[in-house]
């Protein structure tokens, strides 16, 4: 058991002395979580086998999926990847720093451990000053997966990874809560069409308008083979059990009144997730609106936190209220697919 160091960090003007003490425990070999613009990631040395077999340990994270390697400048990457795919540059020059995560073939320094024995390697650079500051005082890439022990929603605040993993870990660097509140999107830009390997904080919109079409893998439908070895996976999943319900927000009000009011007498303590628009509507249940289904960040940016707040609460049964697919929406529309282990009623 390890003792773990919680850090108060300014996020917009980082203390050197403290990002200095957190880059001394990666250079050596050490874990500290530090926060992105996304989620919380649980931060090692990218360059060292045995910092990956720790992060991996730290999570209960199945070995075959691979971590994602945090850069803090694009000059970095000609050490790791042994080249540029088409498109790519375009995309890093408007996206980064932000939540979009690209994947490249992998330098032999990039160990095998650190990328699941795959030869490529995912690379994206946060867009959060304590991120950037840290990777730059370690000087070297820092994998980083989202800091949570693997299947449950991603800490989007440091007692989220408090939660998970006290005693785990050497330091969190606590900058205070996420903006984007999902993942980064993962790209995959070695085919003929770029492929979406994992909706995320970067809207497939903004892609097209760089790449043109721009195609989701077919592999994330329930019951498919996803490419991406983390998509396979159970994830996000509240201790609750979780229904999504889809369709016309008036039918999806009615069909979670009905199921809510079942649930409630057979003795249920039920949780609504509701939106800003809806959460007047529900006479039963504890309803706790997620977000304004107008401003899908607002949505995003609780989601994680949320799907906790109902486990702290107690809830048996989570029934969740879909929102539209456009924009951010797609990425939370996949976590919540998954977090209800894709039990879904349309309405
Ligand atoms: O926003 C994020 O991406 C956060 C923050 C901390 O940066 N990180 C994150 O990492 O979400 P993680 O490990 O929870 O998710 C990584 C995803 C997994 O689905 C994994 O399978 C995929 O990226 N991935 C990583 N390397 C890959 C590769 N070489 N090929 C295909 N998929 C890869
Ligand atoms: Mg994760």
């Amino acid at each position: 058991m390890l003792k773990t160091r919680l850090v108060a960090v300014d996020k917009d003007y980082p203390q050197q002395q403290l990002i200095n003490a957190a880059a001394e425990i990666i250079r050596a070999g050490g874990l500290v979580a530090f926060p992105t613009e996304t989620v919380y990631g649980l931060g090692g040395n990218a360059l060292d086998e045995d910092a990956a077999a720790k992060i991996y340990a730290a999570k209960g994270r199945p070995q075959d999926n691979p971590l994602i390697v945090h850069i803090q400048h694009i000059k970095e990457l000609e050490g790791i990847v042994e080249d540029v795919p088409p498109g790519a540059d375009e995309l890093m020059k408007t996206f980064w720093p932000g939540p979009l995560t690209i994947l490249f073939r992998k330098k032999p320094v990039i160990p095998s451990g650190t990328t699941a024995g795959l030869d490529t390697v995912a690379i994206r650079m946060p867009d959060h000053r304590i991120a950037l500051e840290l990777i730059k005082a370690a000087g070297v890439p820092i994998a980083a997966p989202s800091a949570n022990i693997s299947g449950k929603p991603s800490p989007t605040c440091a007692q989220d990874v408090l939660e998970d993993l006290n005693g785990k870990i050497d330091m969190i660097l606590d900058g205070g809560t996420c903006p984007v509140g999902v993942e980064s999107t993962v790209l995959d830009l070695s085919g003929p069409v770029p492929l979406i390997l994992r909706p995320g904080g970067l809207p497939k919109e903004e892609l097209e308008k760089i790449l043109g079409h721009v195609e989701i893998d077919p592999g994330l439908s329930p019951g498919q083979r996803p490419r991406s070895p983390g998509q396979k996976y159970r994830h996000y999943a509240p201790k609750a059990h979780m229904t999504l319900v889809e369709g016309p927000v008036k039918l999806q009000i009615a069909k979670i009144i009905d199921l809510a009011g079942s649930l409630e007498s057979s003795g249920k303590r039920v949780g609504i997730m509701a939106t800003a628009q809806t959460r007047q509507e529900y006479p039963l249940g504890i309803v706790l609106s997620v977000g304004d289904r107008d401003a899908p960040l607002t949505i995003s940016s609780n989601l994680f936190s949320i799907l906790r707040k109902f486990d702290r609460l107690g809830v048996d049964e989570i029934l969740a209220e879909g929102i539209s697919r456009e924009g951010l929406g797609l990425a939370v529309m996949n976590r919540l697919y998954k977090a209800a282990g894709y039990n879904i009623i349309k309405v």
